[in-house]
């Protein structure tokens, strides 16, 4: 069969875009409607898609202008995708949790218990924060620097895998007869001691149906790619044109040889921002309604935010963008892709902010199914990307609208399936089964 693009649903409670809450279509409680997501998971997974993505962020922020916009209360992930794991039956559940303020042995338990739950369709994003209020959460004044958060996001991913090989496949055995639970020399304690972490180990945990959760990763500076080269099996990226996806799909792939790996094993998922309309004009008048909902404010706000977490509330919203230094707390590679998308367009700090307000620098387009599908076979067609991270403006209508309408658009082509593959995301997204490293 000819390769198949991936499709990821990136599940943002109301939706991408910034106002898309004060939608009429839009649950404004969707944060924490479990009703709401169950339907979105019902969605996808009807239409096929791979998985279903949930970001986060260990913080709510405070703020004035949050009070008016939708991020300050929503479920915590492994939460939710536990309790989506039980209303679907193979969709992946992809969830977000940081390596700066979490604990390796918890990040490995709780993902290998979702791994069980679910049947195999676990995908940890390994991210190390992009928001700096986390770190008053957790003990400290000021967010842990870029740097320290890769060097400890290492280290992290290399004891939660250890974790997860903590027992062989077949080390319980539960002989009711005999009296052996386990199969003692099938137990393999780590003894991990590092310079961020002493973990003993074993997991409470068996080895999990995929062996180890699949690891994904969301960071694209130059640390984050050779992280991600390294450890990831799917990549989530910010890029705003072909060319510059191009040119990032060469680059982390080119680097997967100096770790022993095949270009296959690693999927690079960028996220791509899409309004969909049975005609151009009615997709671009669905796009209108969203962008008139934008309070110059808050797209600023978020902005400042995308930015590195900087406040630009000082700064004349009909002036240009201010030089800012290189963001230490937040995400380095969007700081550059939104910093020269306003230089080359000449935008003005409100135009900038209206101008993200849905897909977030993400790359975009507002078109029929027939148009989205063009641009999606073309990066996929042209060494860009191996599948996309569908980004909606609003939920639960956009992504129905995709599913109704782009879905069966990529299928007729060829491009997407039409039944899943296997039981486990590691199956459906092609990717091996890895051995356990003391077996
Ligand atoms: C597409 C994308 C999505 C991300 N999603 C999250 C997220 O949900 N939560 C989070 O804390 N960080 C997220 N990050 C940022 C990561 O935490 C990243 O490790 C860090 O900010 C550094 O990014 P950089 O390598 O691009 O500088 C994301 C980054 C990218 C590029």
């Amino acid at each position: 069969m000819s390769r198949q693009l991936k499709l990821g649903a990136f599940l943002m409670a109301t939706g991408h875009h910034v106002a898309a809450w004060r939608h009429p279509d839009v649950p404004a409680n969707a944060g924490l409607d479990f009703a709401h997501y169950k339907r979105l998971a019902q969605i996808a997974e009807a239409a096929k898609f791979d998985t279903l993505f949930v970001a986060d962020s260990v913080a709510a922020p405070t703020q004035d202008i949050a009070s008016r916009m939708a991020r300050s209360d929503h479920f915590e992930p492994l939460t939710l995708l536990s309790a989506l794991s039980a209303v679907t039956e193979h969709i992946g559940l992809i969830a977000t949790a940081t390596t700066s303020y979490n604990e390796p042995y918890h990040v490995a338990r709780k993902f290998a218990s979702l791994d069980h739950l679910s049947g195999g369709r676990a995908g940890w994003n390994l991210v190390t924060s992009d928001n700096a209020a986390e770190a008053q959460n957790f003990g400290r004044d000021e967010h842990i620097g870029h740097a320290e958060r890769y060097s400890r996001a290492r280290e992290f991913h290399q004891v939660v895998t250890g974790l997860w090989d903590s027992w062989q496949d077949d080390a319980f055995i539960r002989d009711k007869a005999s009296g052996a639970y386990y199969h003692p020399e099938k137990l393999h304690v780590l003894n991990h001691v590092g310079e961020h972490f002493r973990v003993k180990g074993p997991l409470n945990v068996a080895r999990s149906p995929q062996g180890q959760p699949v690891i994904v990763q969301a960071g694209s500076s130059e640390t984050g790619r050779e992280l991600a080269a390294q450890t990831a099996e799917v990549v989530f990226t910010a890029q705003t044109s072909l060319a510059s996806a191009q040119a990032f799909y060469a680059d982390l792939k080119g680097r997967l040889p100096k770790y022993g790996r095949s270009a296959d094993s690693l999927k690079i998922m960028p996220g791509v921002f899409v309004v969909v309309g049975q005609t151009e004009a009615e997709a671009q008048e669905k796009y209108e309604t969203f962008q008139q909902l934008v309070e110059p404010e808050v797209g600023v706000a978020l902005l400042g935010r995308m930015l590195g977490n900087f406040d630009l509330s000082k700064y004349p919203l009909d002036g240009p963008l201010p030089e800012l230094p290189l963001t230490e707390s937040g995400q380095q590679s969007r700081q550059k892709l939104l910093t020269e998308l306003a230089g080359r367009e000449h935008l003005t700090l409100a135009e900038l902010g209206r101008r993200i307000a849905g897909g977030r620098g993400h790359y975009s387009v507002v078109g029929t199914p027939a148009q989205i599908a063009d641009r999606l076979q073309e990066w996929f067609e042209q060494g860009a990307a191996d599948g996309f991270n569908v980004l909606v403006p609003h939920l639960p209508g956009g992504l129905q609208d995709f599913a109704n309408g782009v879905v069966p658009e990529l299928q007729r082509r060829g491009l997407f399936r039409t039944e899943y593959e296997g039981r486990t995301l590691r199956q459906n997204l092609g990717l091996a089964r890895p051995g356990n490293r003391f077996a």
